[in-house]
């Protein structure tokens, strides 16, 4: 049994330094790994990076964070990533790593994504410049998230976890105004999950969204935006494939969850 543990949107600036450092230092109790779904500071600036890189520094489980639009605001990405890197985060965007659990192997893919919106209220490629770019990003952001769970698969990863800041389902939004759904994910994202496979996938964004979706492939969705989670970080149990084997099939993943220590 694998545990997951995930928040997104913690949105921390100058004064938020130690708000959620008690909880994570709870996390070797209850979890292998901390994953964080983008949106950890407010404007993306390096100020507020490195609070979040504070907050993270030295936890004994490894952190693994892909970046959110906020994180974006400055337009310094590179930078944030950069410094929660150094702080031992393993930043992914577009790209996959594989956490080593006892004897399991986690991958996790992982990648920022973008809007675009869902099956029959989609965004199309079509028209003036702006509005192709918009959806070729979308289309690139799923496309590289594909190829990063199909590398893990080929890694022979144990447990694949997609990781995203933007929704691939429309049911982990309800809750958001239905005009904002299309800035909020896009179905390219759920395509690129069912067509890889992976056993969650894990994602942030939607602040008055829903923790609970699944994609059409049947791989179950969390959005753990932290006003929706209302905690420090959930924790997912996902059971290992050769467990899985012996009851329930090759590949097949179950999620057992309970709450994670409140903390901010
Ligand atoms: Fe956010
Ligand atoms: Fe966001």
């Amino acid at each position: 049994m694998i545990r997951v543990a995930a928040v997104g949107d913690i949105h921390m600036g100058p004064e938020s330094q130690g708000v959620l450092r008690p909880a994570f230092e709870t996390l070797p109790e209850c979890a292998d790994l901390l994953l964080l779904a983008g949106d950890l500071t407010r404007h993306g600036t390096p100020e507020e990076a490195r609070v979040v890189a504070r907050e993270i520094q030295d936890l004994a489980v490894p952190v693994v964070a892909v970046l959110g639009n906020h994180d974006h605001h400055d337009e310094r990405p590179q930078e944030v990533a950069a410094l929660l890197e150094d702080a031992g985060a393993r930043v992914l965007e577009g790209s996959a790593t594989v956490v080593t659990v006892g004897d399991t192997r986690v991958g996790v893919a992982g990648t920022k994504g973008f809007g675009g919106g869902f099956v029959g209220r989609s965004a199309g490629e079509f028209g003036e410049p702006l509005m192709k770019e918009f959806v070729r990003y979308s289309r690139r952001s799923a496309d590289a998230l594909r190829q990063a769970l199909e590398d893990l698969d080929e890694q022979g990863c144990d447990v694949r976890i997609a990781l995203t800041h933007f929704s691939p389902v429309p049911e982990t939004l309800a809750g958001e105004p239905l005009e904002i759904y299309p800035f909020l994910g896009s179905y390219l994202l759920a395509e690129a999950i069912d067509t890889a496979g992976a056993d969650l996938a894990v994602h942030g964004h939607a602040h008055a969204g829903t923790e609970h979706g699944i994609t059409t492939g049947g791989v179950k969705v969390r959005n753990v935006a932290q006003p929706v989670i209302g905690r420090a970080f959930r924790v997912y149990h996902l059971r290992v494939r050769e467990q899985a084997a012996a009851g329930a099939g090759r590949g097949d993943s179950e999620r057992l969850e309970k709450g994670a220590p409140a903390g901010g």
